[in-house]
């Protein structure tokens, strides 16, 4: 069996740049790695990008032109193709799985939105539990710089608000799943670097 690692926090706090810094340390030790995210790049994901968000490359959801739940349920339905075609065949081959972004985006997003948590995790308990879950976690304000956000100003509050939620119900869930571990983003990209290499080399030694 191989080992499932997940990169979770808001938009702008570094995932896919430390899920790729994470790829090339695994390989430089000869493992063979899988790097993915979700919303996924197949026709589910591409349905999910058209239907529910809009601000171009940063990906922040908008308000969604379709219900909340449907959005819920069409990020579980692309989850579980991928968790079926890719993540769980992976797994078998005894690779390394890489994730940015997983079920607990759903739990953390759709939460915000005002769905009901217990719902929400039902909804996802097909989706097999990550050995490592890595929070990087970062004030709004520096998130949203990174982001550079040239929205007009009701825009920009509305998203703040939610990105504000969804930080605090990504600390919330740190509480109620022991998988995940916070790393604290604000730091150069080395050291999150560093620190996310600790968490991964403590599950590796545990296996
Ligand atoms: P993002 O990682 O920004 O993808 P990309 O850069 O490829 O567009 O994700 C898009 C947005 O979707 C992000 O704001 C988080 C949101 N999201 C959810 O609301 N629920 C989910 O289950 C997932 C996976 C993402």
């Amino acid at each position: 069996m191989g080992t499932f690692i997940v990169l979770e926090g808001i938009d702008g706090a570094g995932k896919s740049t430390q899920a790729k810094l994470l790829k090339v340390w695994f390989e430089e030790r000869g493992y063979e790695v899988v790097l993915t995210k979700e919303p996924t790049d197949t026709a589910f994901g591409r349905l999910i990008r058209r239907l529910v968000l809009t601000g171009g490359k940063e990906g922040i959801i908008d308000g969604a032109k379709i219900s909340h739940e449907a959005e819920a349920l069409l990020f579980a339905a692309d989850r579980a193709e991928h968790v079926d075609k890719l993540i769980k065949p992976s797994l078998e081959a005894g690779k390394i799985v890489i994730s940015d972004r997983y079920f607990y985006s759903s739990l953390a997003y759709q939460w915000a939105r005002g769905l009901d948590l217990e719902w929400l995790i039902d909804l996802n308990r097909f989706a097999v539990r990550p050995d490592l879950v890595v929070l990087l976690d970062l004030p709004v304000k520096e998130s949203m710089k990174r982001l550079r956000s040239r929205s007009i100003k009701s825009e920009f509050d509305r998203i703040y608000e939610l990105q504000r939620r969804v930080r605090e119900n990504y600390l919330k869930l740190a509480e109620r799943f022991p998988e995940i571990k916070i790393v604290n983003a604000l730091e150069d990209v080395d050291s999150v670097h560093r620190q996310i290499v600790a968490l991964v080399e403590a599950i590796l030694e545990e296996k």
